[in-house]
């Protein structure tokens, strides 16, 4: 069979690091995702957008396969989860780290307690080992040595974010998914955020698959941005896709009042174009 479009686009196996294909999720009646396909590439910061309720979440949770699907093929590192043997899917576990949207951190539970969670159950190794782990992974992500004992409950929102990325670090994984790290933020916190995540991209080799609303981290710290709409990836590409794309969503999340303000005006081959309100 020929190539389709799609694959002659997609790049070697080799830089993929997740791959989507035809992925459908229904919930009853109701279609989420219909279709969908996309790639991740090793070493890439993608920033995955699209309007609040469109199913962005339950595409992670899927592709972490914490959710059914009703079709097509999700695979990670190379192994198509559907078929893997349960020792296959116990190692593309410990390649993965996860700071979800909701529920970060165990509240009864420490920060170091938090980091050692993953630790316990994944790795065999010493208490002692296991708490010298977590007290370096406090560190890389830019916490006081003295937040290891704090409580979630002690912790403000941008200290909570570092916690939860630190123990979605905690298996030193290859690929880390972010659901909407930056909310709640103020401008600054969210920008000491991203940079640390280009930081630890840089460093540590890491992928990052970054659910985000926020227009700064997709201007700074995103590689490629993929789009959720109509139930698929509308588009996906770096930023320059994005401003001279012409769906109508596309559009005005890209070019609309809130993104004008971070987009450099030389980037932005729309930026005479008024709103639709003559702005
Ligand atoms: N377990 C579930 N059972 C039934 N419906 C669900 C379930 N999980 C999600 N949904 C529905 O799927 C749709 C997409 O939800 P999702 O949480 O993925 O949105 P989202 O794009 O992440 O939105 P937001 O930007 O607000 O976080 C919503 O209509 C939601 O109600
Ligand atoms: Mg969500």
């Amino acid at each position: 069979m020929p190539p389709s479009d799609t694959d002659k686009h997609r790049k070697t196996d080799h830089d993929v690091i997740i791959r989507a294909t035809d992925v459908t999720v229904r919930f009853g009646s109701k279609t989420i995702l219909d279709g969908l396909s996309l790639d991740v590439r090793r070493g890439e910061i993608l920033g995955f957008v699209g309007a609040s309720g469109t199913g962005k979440s339950v595409l992670l949770r899927t592709i972490l396969g914490l959710n059914p699907k009703q079709g097509g093929k999700i695979e990670v590192f190379g192994v198509d989860y559907d078929r893997a043997s349960d020792a296959e899917r116990l190692t593309v576990e410990q390649r993965w780290g996860v700071l979800f949207q909701q529920g970060a951190l165990f509240s009864s539970l420490t920060v170091l307690e938090n980091i050692q969670v993953p630790m316990r159950e994944y790795l065999d190794i010493s208490p002692q080992l296991m708490e010298e782990l977590a007290r370096l992974k406090i560190d890389l992500v830019g916490l006081a040595p003295d937040a290891a004992e704090k409580y979630p409950s002690e912790l403000s929102g941008g200290m909570i974010k570092r916690a939860a990325l630190a123990r979605a670090l905690a298996l030193d994984p290859d690929i880390v998914f972010l659901d909407e790290p930056t909310s709640g933020l103020d401008p600054i916190g969210a920008a000491d955020f991203d940079e640390l995540i280009m930081t630890l991209r840089d460093t540590l080799g890491l992928t990052v698959y970054m659910v985000t609303h926020d227009l700064d981290s997709l201007f700074m710290a995103c590689d490629r941005i993929a789009v959720l709409g109509q139930k698929k990836v509308l588009v996906e590409g770096p930023l320059q896709t994005m401003l001279e794309n012409d769906d109508p969503w596309v559009r005005s999340y890209f070019h609309g009042k809130r993104a004008r303000t971070v987009v450099p005006k030389d980037e932005n081959p729309h930026y005479a174009v008024k709103d639709s309100d003559g702005k």
